[in-house]
């Protein structure tokens, strides 16, 4: 039995993945004596519906100096926080001399925006390296964790916000009350979280398990993030679908009885009740489809190695570790991964210690099959691996299920 981050209630995991790494922390080769491993269990909380990690590694082992992603490595999401921060200011940012502030601002990719145009912004970054990649932009940038602690330093230097910003972090943070907390204290009366993260019904609809990482502490439903922020005096005021991520849910939250309630939430959350998320079956059958993939995965490698085809990964996502950990892929099955973060280059995926090389080498030599860990980039990749596909490049993906497409 755990206890519920959310709302303190007793539950059962209904999948375990085993042991598990940091999956962001790409090591360089032979350095395996420090690797870090916990046990990865998700359960659901029957009581507030919230999907969750029973354990998660401490903060500093995931977010430090050496934090490996880069948001600005996908020309795609470039324009999608472009237009996610020009929505925040024509929406919510109407009163003079407006303050935006960002949570998990990484190396600036939406903060840029709000500095271009000379608004009042602050992203709060914890992880150093990808802080002063943010900082070198002209960004103003904090290296530090969001709490409620810090929420009241913010206000005390800058006075309150009228939008606070996050995507793709705030499924990071299980002291979730700590940030609910000090995002109420930071809004003015009118203003607004908006915040972005995958969505648990692509999840449960694509059998992505991959999602499930350890930085991935919960799984949201419009269902679970206004249990979460009701506390708070937050509710939700609106939520739309975003294709990034695999499938993502973009929650608008005000101080309650302040703003309209959009349509899309009544919309929305009949649509998850539909989709039973609200149902412990739901999430063992989601268990059973997960072990089904893993399987076909399985097989599908061991018969390509056996007929001795050369398979190389594409993206060197944290998505990646999940799969590889817990389908025990190793080197055996897969050559190297290709990825275009230099960080990454040289190093060896966490746990199972598949070299990571420069897209380079995949480009001048190009294997048979490409396995595409980086789905969610699906259509940017394909549109310019046309070389790939000239050369009888296959491709292999898991998702929705497993299958080869050229
Ligand atoms: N928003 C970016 C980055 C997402 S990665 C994007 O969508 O591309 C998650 C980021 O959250 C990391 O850069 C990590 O350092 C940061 N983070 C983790 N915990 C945090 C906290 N408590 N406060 C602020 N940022 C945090
Ligand atoms: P991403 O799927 O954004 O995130 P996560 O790590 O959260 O699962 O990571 C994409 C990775 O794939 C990143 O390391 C960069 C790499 N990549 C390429 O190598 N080539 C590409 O064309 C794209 C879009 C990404
Ligand atoms: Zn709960």
């Amino acid at each position: 039995m755990a206890k519920c981050l959310v709302c303190g209630s007793e539950y059962e995991s209904f999948i375990n993945f085993g042991k598990q790494p940091v999956a962001n922390r790409f090591i360089p080769p032979g350095e395996y004596e420090s690797e870090y491993f916990f046990e990865m269990k998700v359960g659901f909380c029957e009581h507030c519906k919230m999907v969750q990690l029973e354990n998660q590694p401490e903060r500093e082992e995931m977010f430090n100096e050496t934090y490996a992603f880069y948001s600005s490595t996908s020309e795609y999401m470039k324009k999608h926080f472009q237009k996610f921060a020009e929505s925040i200011k024509n929406k919510y940012c109407t009163t003079e001399n407006p303050f935006v502030v960002e949570m998990g601002s990484n190396d600036g990719i939406m903060m840029q925006n709000f500095k271009n145009w000379n608004m009042r912004h602050l992203g709060v970054e914890p992880s150093k390296n990808v802080a002063e990649v943010a900082r070198s932009k002209g960004i103003n940038t904090i290296n530090e964790f969001f709490s409620e602690e810090l929420a009241q330093k913010i206000i005390a230097e800058y006075g309150q916000a009228d939008a606070f910003l996050s995507a793709n972090v705030m499924c990071h943070i299980p002291y979730i009350h700590s940030i609910g907390a000090g995002i109420a204290m930071l809004l003015k009366p009118k203003g607004v979280l908006c915040f972005e993260d995958p969505y648990i019904c692509e999840v449960i609809d694509k059998t992505s398990y991959d999602q499930i990482y350890d930085e991935h502490v919960f799984l949201f439903s419009v269902m679970s993030v206004s249990a979460a922020f009701e506390r708070h005096g937050l509710e939700v005021i609106d939520c739309e679908y975003q294709i990034t991520h695999g499938g993502s849910m973009r929650y608008t939250l005000g101080h309650k009885g302040q703003h309209q309630i959009s349509e899309n939430v009544k919309k929305q959350l009949e649509y998850e009740k539909k989709m039973g998320i609200d149902k412990l079956e739901t999430y063992q059958q989601f268990a059973k489809n997960v072990e089904n993939s893993k399987n076909q995965l399985l097989e599908l490698l061991t018969s390509l190695k056996k007929e001795g085809k050369r398979v190389v990964g594409y993206g060197a996502t944290s998505k990646s570790t999940t799969v590889l950990n817990y389908c025990g892929i190793g080197p055996e099955f897969i050559d190297f991964i290709s990825d275009t973060t230099p960080i990454k280059q040289g190093k060896v995926t966490p746990g199972t210690h598949i070299p990571v090389r420069p897209y380079e080498e995949f480009s001048n030599d190009m294997p048979e099959y490409a396995l595409l860990f980086a789905w969610n980039h699906k259509d940017e990749i394909m549109a310019k691996e046309d070389d790939f596909k000239t050369q009888k490049g296959k491709w292999i993906t898991y998702i929705p299920e497993v299958h080869i497409f050229e």
